[in-house]
C-alpha cells in the first residue's frame, strides 16, 4: 500500500470534501431545530408554593405581584386567608410565557433586601420554584455581590401541557418536590395517575427530595382543564 501513496491521497480528499459538505448541509438544519423550542406559551400556569413557617398571603402577593383574590380562586380550601397555617401549599396562578423562544418560564422581579443570597431567593422567598444556578444564570449580579434594593430576575419555569401525553390536561403547577414524597404520594394528592406524571416529567425522580416537576392541576372551577383546541405541537414541557 505505501507503494502508492499518490493515489491514497488522491482518494482521501475528496472524502474530506464530503465531510464539510455534510457539515454545511446539516449545520443549518440543526440551529433552526434548536431555536424552535417554543413558540408561545399560556395564559395561565400554577406555581405550587410550599409555605414555610413564619410567611403569609400579603408576602405571597407582593413576591409574585397578584393580588389575593386572585390566588383565592385557585386554593378552594382556604377559609380564613388570614389563617393558612393548616395550608401545606398555596397555588398562586402566572402566565407560562415562551422565553427566548426557547423555554417555558416567567420572570419575577423580585426586590432584593439586605443579605440576599440568590441561594436563599431561590430556597426561601420563592421555595424552590427555582434554582440558585438557574438565578445565577439569567442576572448580571455576580453571586457575591447582588446589591440591596434592586430589581433582580427570578425566572420560574413552567408547562402548557403536552398533546403527545395527553388532550385531557390543560393546567400545570410547577411543583416543587420535598424531602418524603414520591410518585405515589404527588399522584394521590393531584388525583392524577402515577403512570400520566411520570410520561409528563420523563427523567424525574419523584423520590429525589428537590427539583421540580409539572403537575396537571385543577382551574377555579374546581376541574381539570383540557388543552386548549388547536393548541396542537405548540408546546411540550
Ligand atoms: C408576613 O410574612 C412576612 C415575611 O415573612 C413578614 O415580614 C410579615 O411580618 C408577615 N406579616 C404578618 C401580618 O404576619
Ligand atoms: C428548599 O430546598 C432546600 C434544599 O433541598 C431545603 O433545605 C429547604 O427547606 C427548601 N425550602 C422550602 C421552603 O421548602
Ligand atoms: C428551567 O428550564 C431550563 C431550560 O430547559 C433549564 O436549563 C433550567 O435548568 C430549568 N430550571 C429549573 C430550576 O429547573
Ligand atoms: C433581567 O433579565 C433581563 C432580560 O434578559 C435583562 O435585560 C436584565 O439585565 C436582567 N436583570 C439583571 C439584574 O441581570
Amino acid at each position: 500500500m505505501s507503494r502508492k501513496p499518490n493515489a491514497r491521497k488522491q482518494q482521501h480528499v475528496p472524502l474530506i470534501d464530503l465531510h464539510i459538505l455534510c457539515y454545511l448541509l446539516l449545520f443549518p438544519a440543526t440551529t433552526t431545530k434548536s431555536e424552535a423550542k417554543c413558540s408561545s406559551g399560556c395564559n395561565l400556569a400554577l406555581a405550587s408554593y410550599y409555605l414555610w413557617p413564619g410567611t403569609n398571603l400579603t408576602y405571597i402577593t407582593t413576591i409574585f405581584g397578584k393580588p389575593q383574590s386572585e390566588i383565592l380562586k385557585y386554593n378552594p380550601e382556604i377559609k380564613n386567608p388570614d389563617s393558612i397555617d393548616k395550608q401545606e401549599r398555596i397555588n398562586v396562578p402566572f402566565s407560562c410565557d415562551c422565553l427566548n423562544g426557547d423555554f417555558l418560564g416567567h420572570t419575577f422581579s423580585y426586590e432584593t433586601h439586605r443579605g440576599d443570597t440568590y441561594n436563599n431567593i431561590a430556597h426561601v422567598a420563592f421555595s424552590n420554584l427555582t434554582t440558585e444556578e438557574w438565578l445565577s444564570r439569567v442576572n448580571s449580579y455576580p453571586a457575591l455581590n447582588i446589591p440591596d434594593g434592586v430589581q433582580i430576575n427570578v425566572t420560574v419555569n413552567c408547562s402548557c401541557g403536552d398533546i403527545h401525553v395527553s388532550k385531557d390536561y390543560g393546567l400545570f403547577a410547577t411543583y416543587p418536590l420535598r424531602i418524603g414524597q414520591d410518585l405515589k404520594t404527588v399522584a394521590a394528592e393531584s388525583a392524577v395517575p402515577a403512570e400520566l406524571l411520570q410520561r409528563y416529567n420523563q427523567g424525574s425522580d419523584f423520590g429525589a427530595g428537590n427539583g421540580i416537576v409539572f403537575v396537571p392541576a385543577k382551574d377555579e372551577n374546581g376541574k381539570f382543564p383540557p388543552l386548549p383546541l388547536g393548541s396542537g405541537d405548540a408546546n411540550t414541557l
